[in-house]
């Protein structure tokens, strides 16, 4: 754990409510060490451990991390199902700090895509943690931006065609109520660790104003201190939402 005595969030004058974070570069830090990739995604998984921790030290309210997109499923069937494996071990062993954290747990993708063993451990962390207050972590999971886009205008044709809505009712206010989560704010801040400068599909439609850090960082490598410098480079932006 870093020496956390140089900084503090409380000094921040301005906090993002939500981050949104692209943890990539697992593969590579397992690469640069000689290790099967799996040993990297597990690393990762102990930097999102930490990040329930010292999440409270922050003013932040919602933490979405993309965890598993619609296009991971090409990856080696090795890969894939060691990948459930380590979420379905992580919401087993770190429910109950959720619950001491006061950390509401969300799901955002197509949950039903997911094996049920994965499906059933997140639905039930999702219930036990329904009513936590301090804190909402999102795992983006068979999360794909565009098929999130493409769910809500199923939905809104199809309660269209049965007269519930009409057509020329439908504008960006009532589409975002038919995204996955419509109650959670539009990220402030996109993170992305490993240097990549792509969304990779994330948040399409919520990140559209949104402020983007990147660090050459691999994920495993990203630490409280380092959510710290992406946060000061937040509260240096301008922001205008397309204003002046
Ligand atoms: C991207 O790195 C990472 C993923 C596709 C998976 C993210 C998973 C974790 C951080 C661990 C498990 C998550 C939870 C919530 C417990 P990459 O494999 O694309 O890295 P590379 O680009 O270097 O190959």
């Amino acid at each position: 754990m870093e020496n956390t005595e140089d900084f503090s969030f409380r000094d921040l004058p301005v906090q993002p409510e939500h981050i949104a974070i692209i943890m990539d570069g697992n593969g590579r830090w397992a690469k640069e060490r000689g290790l099967e990739r799996l040993e990297g995604h597990k690393a990762g998984a102990a930097a999102v451990l930490d990040l329930l921790n010292y999440m409270k030290k922050t003013a932040v309210k919602y933490m979405t991390l993309y965890a598993f997109s619609t296009e991971n499923w090409k990856r080696s069937k090795e890969e894939v199902d060691g990948l459930m494996l380590l979420l379905c071990e992580f919401i087993d062993s770190n429910i109950d700090l959720m619950m001491k954290n006061d950390l509401r747990l969300l799901v955002s993708g197509r949950l039903y895509g997911l094996p049920e063993e994965v499906q059933n451990r997140l639905r039930s962390a999702m219930e036990k943690s329904a009513s936590n207050q301090s804190g909402t972590v999102i795992f983006a999971l068979n999360y794909g931006g565009r098929a999130e886009i493409a769910d809500a205008a199923k939905q809104i044709a199809k309660e269209a065609f049965q007269g519930k809505i009409k057509p020329e009712e439908v504008n960006e206010t009532l589409f975002s109520k038919y995204l996955y989560l419509p109650e959670v704010p539009d990220p402030d801040l996109l993170i992305r660790t490993s240097g990549e400068m792509r969304l990779s599909n994330f948040l399409l439609w919520e990140l559209s104003y949104s402020e983007i850090y990147v660090t050459d960082l691999y994920w495993p490598d990203f630490t409280e201190k380092e959510l710290y410098k992406a946060m000061v480079s937040f509260g240096k932006r301008n922001r205008r939402f397309g204003g002046r």
